[in-house]
């Protein structure tokens, strides 16, 4: 097994105040790798540095062997990505847009399989749709497409199931679980707690920036505990230290 990501004593400042404190962890290749924490925890700003969208003020990382400060575009190159609060084009369609990083990325038959997503969302009634006349869980679907359309061996995706219906959820969190069975890696975040239960194989806590818990869900949930109260417990612990 390699390492996909690995982030080192990692800082980000913004003024007085620290987003992200002194965090490293390791991912593994095949993991489903939950960042759980409050919100305003740095969960966001973790993903931006290691999706080269920002620099962080110290720490150094790898990702997928890349050091995303040196290279960004390359580490970009090489994941998908699902940004927290992005929305696709309003100038173009659903197909157009997923065209569009065909094109970017290179993707062969990328309309085939752009009609795959389509079909596999349930929207392929909003295809020709301007992305600017799409409701927030299609346009949530779009984002969702375009970051696992080329397939990529990682990818690092920010709270996605948030606009989704249960049923939509439901079959998100089955292609996440599967996607992971032949080695590829995911990086999600989340403060739904019963999501990383229920689909992550590793899980780490953010807490104010700082990293509280890094570790296998397995190893909880064998000893009796529940993520729920487990991470109530440590964040608690964390609002009065
Ligand atoms: N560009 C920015 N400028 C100033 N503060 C920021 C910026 N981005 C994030 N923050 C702050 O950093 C902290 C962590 O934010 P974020 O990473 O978005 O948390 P999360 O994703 O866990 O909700 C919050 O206090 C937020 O207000
Ligand atoms: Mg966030």
């Amino acid at each position: 097994m390699s390492t996909v990501i690995s982030a080192t004593d990692i800082v980000k400042e913004y003024g007085n105040l620290r987003a992200v404190d002194c965090v490293t962890l390791t991912v593994e290749e095949g993991a489903l790798f939950g960042l759980l924490g409050p919100n305003g925890s740095g969960k966001t700003t973790m993903i931006k540095i290691l999706t080269g969208q920002i620099t962080p003020t110290a720490g150094s990382a790898a990702v997928l062997g890349i050091d995303p400060v040196a290279d960004p575009v390359l580490v970009r190159r090489n994941i998908g990505i699902i940004p927290e609060q992005e929305t696709p084009p309003s100038f173009l369609s659903a197909m157009e847009y997923l065209a569009f990083v065909g094109a970017v990325r290179n993707i062969p038959d990328c309309e085939e399989k752009a009609d795959w997503w389509f079909d596999f969302l349930d929207f392929a009634d909003k295809k020709d749709v301007l992305c600017k006349d799409l409701s927030r869980g299609t346009r949530q679907k779009l984002m969702f497409a375009q970051a696992f359309i080329h397939e990529p061996a990682l990818a690092l995706i920010d709270e996605p199931l948030i606009n989704f219906d249960p049923i939509m959820q439901d079959l998100i969190k089955e292609y996440l679980v599967d996607y992971v069975k032949n080695g590829r890696t995911i990086f999600l975040s989340t403060h739904i707690l019963e999501v990383a239960e229920e689909i992550c194989s590793e899980f780490a806590i953010l807490h104010k920036g700082k990293l509280l818990h890094c570790g296998p869900v397995a190893e909880l949930t064998k000893t009796g505990g529940d993520l729920s109260s487990f991470f109530l417990s440590l964040v608690r612990k964390g609002y009065h230290a």
